[in-house]
């Protein structure tokens, strides 16, 4: 068995967009991307923070909007509306979950598409599906086909099975393998929790993509021995021996499972450091996208 290493792929990309980015800075398009954060949820604002770092480490100027948990959806759709006008802005992020009375469905369709990163907005997910070439793809979907193309995993003629059929990881997940393209056209089964004995089907899996949301959702015998397995479950354990009171596990039984498969991601260190890279990516395709549009 042998580890995807997310972190190292991930700062490889991040060397790439910096160059890029430098590149296009100096053709007189800085990328630009704006996050927006309502309240002050202790995962979103490092998560935030994370986006920010990153952003900063790779030439990506990034406009911070931080608004009391208070705010009322007009307020915010009313940033969004003059973030959707900012010429210098060509991502536009809100860290989700938003506070209850905020609908978040109406938050995402009032981004402009083209500045959607995040790839939460229906047009994105229509060109998704169609295979449009300008689409923008959700962060989390988008840094696992990377992972596999990176680790020489070419899901053409394979059986993928994807757990869970979530609008932000399972479902665009499932689209991306099955695309006739290169470097997908998988033929993929997805599997939820409506479904009796899931196990039947991973087990038939040649690429196994986990996104349940629960811990050790998949043990030993639910994986067919050399399987490619992607585990995209970030779940915090009560660990009194940590300072911060807790770990991170994922949805895989990494232990058992690494034992039978050919390839697997840890967690931490697998899909979670990719999705920052991916946001990263968009906003980058997105500034170009632009400048193209300008010349
Ligand atoms: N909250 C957790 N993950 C994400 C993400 O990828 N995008 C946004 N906007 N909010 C999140």
């Amino acid at each position: 068995m042998s580890i995807i290493d997310g972190k190292k792929i991930s700062a490889e990309i991040r060397e790439e967009i910096k160059r890029e980015a430098a590149a296009l800075a100096a053709q007189g398009t800085t990328p630009g991307i704006a996050v927006i954060l309502v309240g002050d949820n202790p995962a979103s604002v490092s998560y935030v923070t994370a986006k920010e770092r990153a952003c900063a480490e790779t030439g990506i100027r990034s406009f911070m909007t931080r608004m009391p948990s208070e705010t009322t959806q007009k307020e915010l759709l009313s940033e969004i509306e003059r973030l959707n006008a900012d010429e210098r802005v060509h991502g536009i992020l809100v860290q989700l979950p938003l506070p209850k009375h905020i609908d978040e469905s109406a938050v995402i369709r009032a981004i402009l598409p083209e500045k959607d990163v995040d790839g939460f907005h229906p047009v994105n997910l229509g060109k998704l599906l169609l295979g449009d070439d300008d689409a923008f793809i959700s962060c989390t979907p988008a840094g696992i086909m990377e992972l596999l193309r990176r680790s020489g995993v070419d899901p053409s003629g394979k059986h993928a099975v994807v757990l869970g059929r979530s609008n932000i990881v399972g479902k665009p997940v499932a689209n991306l393998l099955l695309q006739k393209k290169a470097g997908a056209n998988a033929t993929v089964t997805i599997c939820h929790t409506g479904t009796p004995e899931a196990g039947k089907f991973t087990r038939k899996a040649d690429i196994l993509i986990v996104a349940a949301g629960r811990p050790r959702t998949v043990t030993a015998d639910m994986v067919k021995p050399g399987a490619v397995v992607i585990d995209v479950g970030v779940n915090r354990m009560l660990d009194s021996s940590r300072k911060s009171g807790f770990r991170l596990v994922g949805d895989v039984d990494f232990e058992a499972v690494s034992a039978v498969a050919s390839l697997i991601t840890p967690v931490p260190g697998g899909v979670g450091p990719m999705t920052i890279s991916m946001l990263l990516s968009n906003t980058l395709k997105s500034a170009k996208l632009h400048a193209g549009r300008q010349s």
